[in-house]
Protein backbone atom coordinates (compact mmCIF):
# COMPACT_ATOMS: atom_id res chain seq x y z
CA UNK A 1 0.00 0.00 0.00
CA UNK A 2 1.11 3.15 -0.90
CA UNK A 3 1.24 6.51 1.49
CA UNK A 4 -1.88 8.71 1.40
CA UNK A 5 -1.65 12.02 0.23
CA UNK A 6 -0.85 13.49 3.36
CA UNK A 7 1.56 11.32 4.65
CA UNK A 8 3.35 12.11 1.47
CA UNK A 9 3.67 15.88 2.00
CA UNK A 10 5.14 14.93 5.97
CA UNK A 11 7.78 12.82 3.50
CA UNK A 12 8.30 16.38 1.43
CA UNK A 13 8.79 17.87 4.52
CA UNK A 14 11.21 15.54 6.43
CA UNK A 15 13.78 16.01 2.89
CA UNK A 16 13.20 19.15 2.21
CA UNK A 17 16.91 21.16 3.59
CA UNK A 18 14.49 24.80 3.89
CA UNK A 19 11.35 22.88 6.41
CA UNK A 20 12.21 20.05 8.92
CA UNK A 21 15.42 19.07 7.01
CA UNK A 22 15.10 15.85 8.85
CA UNK A 23 16.75 13.59 6.44
CA UNK A 24 20.28 14.81 6.94
CA UNK A 25 20.28 13.45 10.23
CA UNK A 26 17.90 10.59 9.52
CA UNK A 27 18.79 9.44 6.40
CA UNK A 28 16.95 7.61 3.45
CA UNK A 29 20.01 6.47 2.47
CA UNK A 30 19.42 2.64 2.10
CA UNK A 31 21.27 -0.03 3.84
CA UNK A 32 22.84 -3.27 3.12
CA UNK A 33 19.51 -4.70 2.47
CA UNK A 34 18.40 -2.19 0.22
CA UNK A 35 16.11 -0.06 3.08
CA UNK A 36 17.04 3.25 4.59
CA UNK A 37 17.87 3.12 7.72
CA UNK A 38 16.72 7.01 8.46
CA UNK A 39 20.01 7.54 10.64
CA UNK A 40 23.40 8.93 9.19
CA UNK A 41 25.30 7.43 12.52
CA UNK A 42 26.46 10.51 13.27
CA UNK A 43 26.28 12.53 16.82
CA UNK A 44 24.24 15.74 18.26
CA UNK A 45 23.21 17.75 21.05
CA UNK A 46 19.62 19.12 20.12
CA UNK A 47 19.20 20.40 23.41
CA UNK A 48 17.16 17.85 24.59
CA UNK A 49 16.06 19.36 28.09
CA UNK A 50 17.29 17.07 31.41
CA UNK A 51 14.49 14.95 32.21
CA UNK A 52 13.46 15.03 36.20
CA UNK A 53 12.33 11.66 36.29
CA UNK A 54 15.13 9.72 35.56
CA UNK A 55 15.75 7.56 38.55
CA UNK A 56 19.68 8.18 38.14
CA UNK A 57 19.71 11.23 40.05
CA UNK A 58 18.16 9.77 43.72
CA UNK A 59 20.66 6.83 42.94
CA UNK A 60 22.89 6.10 46.11
CA UNK A 61 26.31 8.46 45.66
CA UNK A 62 28.59 5.04 45.23
CA UNK A 63 26.72 5.47 41.82
CA UNK A 64 25.50 9.16 41.70
CA UNK A 65 27.95 11.27 43.61
CA UNK A 66 26.26 14.49 41.73
CA UNK A 67 22.61 13.24 43.11
CA UNK A 68 20.37 15.76 41.87
CA UNK A 69 23.27 18.10 40.04
CA UNK A 70 24.22 15.02 37.57
CA UNK A 71 24.46 15.99 33.59
CA UNK A 72 24.74 14.07 31.09
CA UNK A 73 27.96 14.56 28.66
CA UNK A 74 26.88 12.29 26.19
CA UNK A 75 30.01 11.23 23.91
CA UNK A 76 31.93 14.00 25.44
CA UNK A 77 31.79 12.24 29.09
CA UNK A 78 32.52 8.95 27.15
CA UNK A 79 35.83 10.26 25.09
CA UNK A 80 36.82 11.44 28.29
CA UNK A 81 36.44 8.33 30.25
CA UNK A 82 38.37 6.61 27.47
CA UNK A 83 41.33 8.97 27.77
CA UNK A 84 40.72 11.42 25.16
CA UNK A 85 42.45 14.91 25.62
CA UNK A 86 39.93 17.72 27.36
CA UNK A 87 39.86 20.06 23.96
CA UNK A 88 38.39 16.58 21.83
CA UNK A 89 36.02 15.61 24.18
CA UNK A 90 34.91 18.73 25.09
CA UNK A 91 33.82 19.62 21.51
CA UNK A 92 31.78 16.15 22.03
CA UNK A 93 30.05 17.42 25.13
CA UNK A 94 26.14 16.40 25.21
CA UNK A 95 26.38 15.01 21.81
CA UNK A 96 24.28 11.59 21.45
CA UNK A 97 24.20 9.53 18.20
CA UNK A 98 21.20 10.07 15.84
CA UNK A 99 18.62 6.70 16.38
CA UNK A 100 16.91 5.34 13.56
CA UNK A 101 13.65 6.11 12.99
CA UNK A 102 12.28 2.90 12.12
CA UNK A 103 9.47 1.49 14.25
CA UNK A 104 9.58 4.50 16.03
CA UNK A 105 5.72 4.38 16.69
CA UNK A 106 5.25 0.93 16.74
CA UNK A 107 4.02 -0.17 20.49
CA UNK A 108 2.36 -2.70 22.01
CA UNK A 109 -1.07 -1.11 22.25
CA UNK A 110 -2.37 2.45 21.42
CA UNK A 111 -2.41 3.73 24.42
CA UNK A 112 1.00 3.10 25.44
CA UNK A 113 2.72 5.21 26.24
CA UNK A 114 6.68 5.04 24.54
CA UNK A 115 9.27 7.32 25.80
CA UNK A 116 11.50 9.63 23.06
CA UNK A 117 15.07 11.31 23.17
CA UNK A 118 18.50 9.85 24.93
CA UNK A 119 16.70 10.10 28.49
CA UNK A 120 12.99 9.53 27.63
CA UNK A 121 12.17 13.31 28.42
CA UNK A 122 9.46 13.25 25.80
CA UNK A 123 6.64 11.32 25.65
CA UNK A 124 4.82 11.37 22.33
CA UNK A 125 6.11 12.16 19.24
CA UNK A 126 3.54 15.26 18.44
CA UNK A 127 5.53 16.42 21.58
CA UNK A 128 9.58 15.77 19.83
CA UNK A 129 8.09 17.36 16.55
CA UNK A 130 7.41 19.93 18.30
CA UNK A 131 10.53 20.30 19.97
CA UNK A 132 12.07 20.61 16.88
CA UNK A 133 9.97 23.26 15.49
CA UNK A 134 10.03 25.36 18.47
CA UNK A 135 13.99 24.98 18.53
CA UNK A 136 13.75 26.09 14.89
CA UNK A 137 11.87 29.34 15.61
CA UNK A 138 13.02 30.57 19.20
CA UNK A 139 16.33 29.40 18.90
CA UNK A 140 17.96 30.05 16.06
CA UNK A 141 16.86 34.30 17.11
CA UNK A 142 13.40 33.37 14.94
CA UNK A 143 14.76 32.57 11.65
CA UNK A 144 14.31 29.39 10.94
CA UNK A 145 14.05 28.76 7.29
CA UNK A 146 11.03 27.04 7.39
CA UNK A 147 9.38 29.95 8.70
CA UNK A 148 9.93 31.40 5.64
CA UNK A 149 12.24 34.66 6.98
CA UNK A 150 9.49 35.66 9.71
CA UNK A 151 10.98 35.97 13.57
CA UNK A 152 8.43 36.07 16.46
CA UNK A 153 8.11 40.24 16.15
CA UNK A 154 7.41 40.45 12.67
CA UNK A 155 4.71 37.44 13.51
CA UNK A 156 2.18 39.22 16.02
CA UNK A 157 -1.32 38.14 16.14
CA UNK A 158 -2.00 36.65 12.57
CA UNK A 159 -0.21 33.45 12.79
CA UNK A 160 1.15 31.24 9.93
CA UNK A 161 0.37 27.75 8.65
CA UNK A 162 -1.85 27.35 11.63
CA UNK A 163 0.87 28.02 14.04
CA UNK A 164 -0.11 29.52 17.18
CA UNK A 165 2.94 32.85 17.48
CA UNK A 166 2.09 32.85 21.45
CA UNK A 167 2.98 29.28 22.06
CA UNK A 168 6.01 28.89 19.21
CA UNK A 169 7.52 32.48 20.17
CA UNK A 170 7.50 31.39 24.24
CA UNK A 171 11.37 30.73 24.93
CA UNK A 172 9.84 28.82 28.01
CA UNK A 173 7.84 26.54 25.63
CA UNK A 174 10.64 23.22 26.77
CA UNK A 175 12.98 23.63 29.19
CA UNK A 176 17.03 24.77 29.23
CA UNK A 177 19.37 22.17 27.35
CA UNK A 178 20.93 19.92 29.48
CA UNK A 179 24.42 21.19 27.88
CA UNK A 180 24.21 24.34 26.27
CA UNK A 181 27.28 23.91 24.08
CA UNK A 182 28.15 22.15 20.88
CA UNK A 183 23.87 22.63 20.07
CA UNK A 184 23.27 21.99 16.48
CA UNK A 185 21.55 24.49 14.94
CA UNK A 186 17.55 23.72 13.97
CA UNK A 187 15.21 24.94 11.06
CA UNK A 188 11.70 25.79 12.01
CA UNK A 189 8.92 24.45 9.81
CA UNK A 190 5.52 25.33 10.32
CA UNK A 191 2.46 23.51 11.73
CA UNK A 192 0.59 21.43 8.92
CA UNK A 193 4.18 20.05 8.36
CA UNK A 194 4.19 19.06 11.89
CA UNK A 195 1.09 17.44 11.70
CA UNK A 196 2.05 15.65 8.26
CA UNK A 197 5.21 14.65 9.51
CA UNK A 198 3.66 12.78 12.55
CA UNK A 199 1.70 10.51 9.87
CA UNK A 200 4.55 10.21 7.74
CA UNK A 201 6.27 8.15 11.28
CA UNK A 202 3.68 6.42 11.76
CA UNK A 203 4.09 4.59 8.61
CA UNK A 204 7.37 3.42 9.78
CA UNK A 205 6.13 0.35 11.33
CA UNK A 206 6.76 -1.81 9.75
CA UNK A 207 5.08 -5.31 11.16
CA UNK A 208 8.81 -7.88 11.18
CA UNK A 209 8.45 -10.44 13.41
CA UNK A 210 11.81 -12.22 14.55
CA UNK A 211 11.78 -15.53 12.86
C1 LIG B 1 20.99 17.63 13.26
C2 LIG B 1 20.57 16.24 13.15
C3 LIG B 1 19.11 15.94 13.33
C4 LIG B 1 18.04 16.48 12.64
C5 LIG B 1 18.05 17.53 11.56
C6 LIG B 1 16.85 15.79 13.14
N1 LIG B 1 17.20 14.89 14.10
FE1 LIG B 1 15.93 13.67 15.11
N2 LIG B 1 17.45 13.08 16.32
C7 LIG B 1 18.76 13.49 16.20
C8 LIG B 1 19.51 13.08 17.38
C9 LIG B 1 20.99 13.35 17.66
C10 LIG B 1 18.58 12.42 18.22
C11 LIG B 1 18.86 11.88 19.62
C12 LIG B 1 18.88 13.08 20.54
C13 LIG B 1 18.98 12.78 22.01
O1 LIG B 1 18.50 11.75 22.43
O2 LIG B 1 19.53 13.64 22.73
C14 LIG B 1 17.30 12.42 17.51
C15 LIG B 1 16.14 11.83 17.99
C16 LIG B 1 14.94 11.81 17.30
C17 LIG B 1 13.78 11.08 17.73
C18 LIG B 1 13.67 10.20 18.97
C19 LIG B 1 13.80 8.76 18.59
C20 LIG B 1 13.80 7.83 19.77
O3 LIG B 1 13.61 6.61 19.54
O4 LIG B 1 13.98 8.27 20.93
C21 LIG B 1 12.78 11.34 16.81
C22 LIG B 1 11.36 10.80 16.83
C23 LIG B 1 13.35 12.22 15.82
N3 LIG B 1 14.66 12.48 16.14
C24 LIG B 1 12.65 12.72 14.74
C25 LIG B 1 13.14 13.75 13.93
C26 LIG B 1 12.33 14.51 13.03
C27 LIG B 1 10.84 14.28 12.77
C28 LIG B 1 13.14 15.46 12.48
C29 LIG B 1 12.76 16.58 11.54
C30 LIG B 1 11.77 17.48 12.08
C31 LIG B 1 14.46 15.28 13.04
N4 LIG B 1 14.42 14.24 13.92
C32 LIG B 1 15.57 16.04 12.70
C33 LIG B 1 19.30 14.22 15.16
C34 LIG B 1 18.56 14.95 14.25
Amino acid sequence: MGLTDQELRGLAAFNDPGRANCASCHSLTPGEAGYPLFTNFAYDNLGLPANPENPYYTMPKKWNPDGAKWVDPGLGGYLKSAGYDEAISAAQLGKFKIPSLRNVDLRPSADFVKTYGHNGFFKSLDEIILFYAWRGLVMNGGLGLGGMGMDCEMMGGGGMGGMDPAMMCNPNLFPPPEVNQNLTPMNHFNMMDQENILLFLKTLSDGYVAE
